[in-house]
């Protein structure tokens, strides 16, 4: 009998690993994208919008056959007081995680090492008026915990998210997610219904109509989206931006926020703006601008820990 792929790298026994944890929901979204809960460690502190390395067993090693965890980068999609995690996945179907993590199922165990780090922090950025969150795809999901964390509309007067997907369907894990948060009565009375007045949400498609076509960085040129929200362009006085994105847009979004004259933070330093990455693309590692790209990934500092 052939085996299935998940017979091969297969969700863990909670007993067999001590980072191991149970899943408790999944939810597919597209055939490129699924979303998913998980148990939280009791110890688990963490700043809405970090990642962490989650994962499954590897195949046994031909000679020895053990098994090592396979692990990548997810960021957190729920918000620091849950009591449960969450996370936005894309299905990779070569993807060695992703090809098999997308049959998970609820009662599953995976792998999730305690140790949250990450760019998209409050932390990283000084006071300012208007907060903007720019994501395409799953890069949306660092910004799923900040929408969802009281400090945000504590910190701003305005939160504008922007979401830039190819088609309609890619945009609906975000969609809902804003609809929960307009129109749950808990996450109102967390947040503060006057609070929530100031929430924005701005999504376009690139490849499929709807009501805001095109790349963002194009409506941000020629100013369709502050005409659209009725707000001036980013300035360093008032604005405040985090990014997550695929690398050319992260380089992009970069450039023009340094032409509104915004700078770069990080949790030691922080400033106006901060990047991270929503997938690393390896092969840009050996294609193009080294430097660049470990720039635009927010891996400046991790080189060396980088998978
Ligand atoms: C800091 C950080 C945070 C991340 N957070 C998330 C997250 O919240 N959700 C998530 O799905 N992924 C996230 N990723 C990407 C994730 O780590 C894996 O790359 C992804 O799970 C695919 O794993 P894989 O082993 O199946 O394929 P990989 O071998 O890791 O990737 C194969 C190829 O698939 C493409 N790819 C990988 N991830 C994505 C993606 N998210 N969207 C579109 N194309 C992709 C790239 O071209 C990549 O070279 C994050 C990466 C980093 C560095
Ligand atoms: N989404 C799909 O249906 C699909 C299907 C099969 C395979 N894939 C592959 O999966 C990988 C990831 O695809 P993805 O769609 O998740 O992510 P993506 O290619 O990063 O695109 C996500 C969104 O970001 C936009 N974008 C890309 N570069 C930009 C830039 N420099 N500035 C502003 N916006 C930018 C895209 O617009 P544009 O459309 O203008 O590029 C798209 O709307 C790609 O390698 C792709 O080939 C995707």
């Amino acid at each position: 009998m052939t085996p299935r792929l998940t017979d091969t790298l297969t969700p863990v026994k909670k007993s067999a690993l001590p980072d191991a944890q149970t899943v408790t929901d999944v939810k597919h979204w597209t055939d490129r994208l699924f979303s998913f809960r998980i148990t939280r460690p009791a110890a688990l502190r963490f700043r809405s919008g970090e990642f962490v390395m989650i994962g499954l067993m590897g195949d046994p090693d031909p000679g020895t056959g053990k098994q090592k965890p396979l692990l990548r980068a997810y960021s957190i999609a729920s918000p620091s007081w849950h009591d449960e995690l969450e996370f936005y996945s894309i299905k990779v179907q070569d993807g060695l995680l992703t090809s098999r993590l997308q049959h998970i199922r609820p009662g599953d165990g995976i792998i999730l090492r305690p140790k949250p780090v990450g760019t998209l922090v409050h932390d990283a950025l000084l006071p300012g008026k208007n907060i903007w969150f720019f994501a395409t795809g799953t890069g949306f999901a660092p910004f799923a915990s900040l929408l969802r964390d009281p400090q945000t509309y504590e910190n701003y007067d305005e939160v504008i998210i922007t979401h830039t997907c190819r088609e309609v369907g890619e945009l609906e894990y975000g969609r809902q997610l804003i609809e929960d948060i307009r129109g749950d009565a808990m996450l109102n009375e967390l947040l503060g219904t006057e609070h929530l007045a100031k929430l924005k949400y701005y999504p376009t498609t690139t490849r499929e109509e709807s009501a805001n076509m095109g790349r963002i960085t194009d409506l941000m040129r020629d100013k369709t989206i502050f005409e659209d929200l009725g707000m001036p362009p980013l300035s360093p006085d008032t604005d405040r931006a985090m990014v997550c994105g695929n690398l050319a847009f992260n380089l992009d979004i970069k450039d023009l926020l340094e032409g509104y004259g915004l700078e770069e933070g990080a949790n030691s330093n922080p400033k106006q703006y901060v990047v991270e990455k929503a997938f690393l693309d390896w092969r840009c590692v050996y294609s193009g601008d080294e430097t660049r790209f470990w720039e635009s990934a927010g891996l400046r500092h991790q080189r060396d820990k980088a998978p």
